[in-house]
């Protein structure tokens, strides 16, 4: 099956393994709108690859394709070397990606286990299996170090955003994920819990989990991304390592597509205009 896979596939990496996850020549329209343009996009386990891009640029829809919440018009989608379609998010669960949204649609009114476990509950015969449950809930994230929250029985009101963020982080990583999606999980957080919830996105690739962090931030992106997709319009504009690119260089491809001889051709930058 690997054969198939040319040499000059997007994301290779001799270095660093192959991909879990490799999306080519995704396109997505909706309507009239062409929204993603032949977009190649891949993801190893251990590894924080920061999605960067303007409003509008495709974020957004490019995650929901991989979530199974919008089916893609063309293109490629291998998962651990095989071909698969993801056309419901339950396809995406199957496959172990996990989204958390920004909204984090937690229930206020349940505590952290309920919360991590909703509308996916243990049972034991016909009643829920609280032990269990309040077990594994405390083993996630004890394995992510998260150390900010006193009891998994307290209710998800009283959290702090950083904490909720945390809970809602460490829910996606309960269920055997493979791939975790963040999108801006630190937009609405101060300094100290911003370094707390970057810290966990760390873990969370140290513990073979590959991570998709969507951000605004380039002080979040430089501190915790391995690689940087840049999207520009719908169209990937440079795959980069970190090491090798300055935020000034990031910034430019996100917002005039190019930076120097990095990025789209000057006519496709330019054609978008
Ligand atoms: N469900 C939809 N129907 C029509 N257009 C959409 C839909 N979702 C997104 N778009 C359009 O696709 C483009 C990319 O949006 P989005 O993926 O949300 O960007 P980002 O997350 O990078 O800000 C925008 O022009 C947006 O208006
Ligand atoms: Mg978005």
């Amino acid at each position: 099956m690997s054969q198939s896979l040319s040499k000059s596939s997007p994301g290779d990496d001799p270095e660093h393994g192959d991909p879990v996850l490799r999306l080519t020549g995704l396109n997505k329209s909706f309507g009239p709108v062409h929204v993603l343009h032949d977009v190649d996009f891949a993801l190893r386990r251990g590894e924080v690859m920061a999605l960067v891009g303007d409003n509008g640029a495709g974020k957004s829809t490019l995650i929901k394709c991989i979530a199974g919440i919008h089916p893609i018009d063309s293109g490629r989608i291998v998962f651990d070397g095989r071909p698969v379609t993801i056309g419901t998010p339950r396809d995406a669960a199957a496959l172990g990606i996990e989204v958390v949204y920004q909204d984090l649609a937690l229930a206020d009114n349940l505590d952290i286990v309920q919360n991590m476990f909703l509308g996916r509950e243990r049972r034991k015969g016909i009643v829920l299996d609280e032990m269990a449950m309040e077990e594994a809930a405390r083993d996630t994230l004890a394995k992510l170090s998260v150390r900010t929250v006193r009891s998994v029985r307290q209710r998800v009101a009283s959290l702090s955003g950083g904490q909720r963020q945390t809970v809602a982080i460490a829910k996606a990583a309960l269920w055997d994920s493979t791939v975790v999606i963040l999108d801006e999980p630190t937009a609405a957080l101060g300094v100290a819990q911003t370094q707390q919830v970057l810290d966990l996105v760390r873990r969370l690739a140290d513990t073979g989990h590959a991570v998709v962090l969507i951000s605004h931030n380039m002080n979040d992106v430089f501190a915790v991304a391995d690689r940087i997709t840049a999207l520009y319009l719908g169209r990937v504009a440079a795959e980069v390592r970190r090491e090798d690119v300055t935020t000034g260089q990031v910034v430019e491809l996100i917002t005039a597509g190019r930076s120097g001889d990095l990025g789209l051709a000057p006519a496709t930058a330019a054609e978008n205009i």
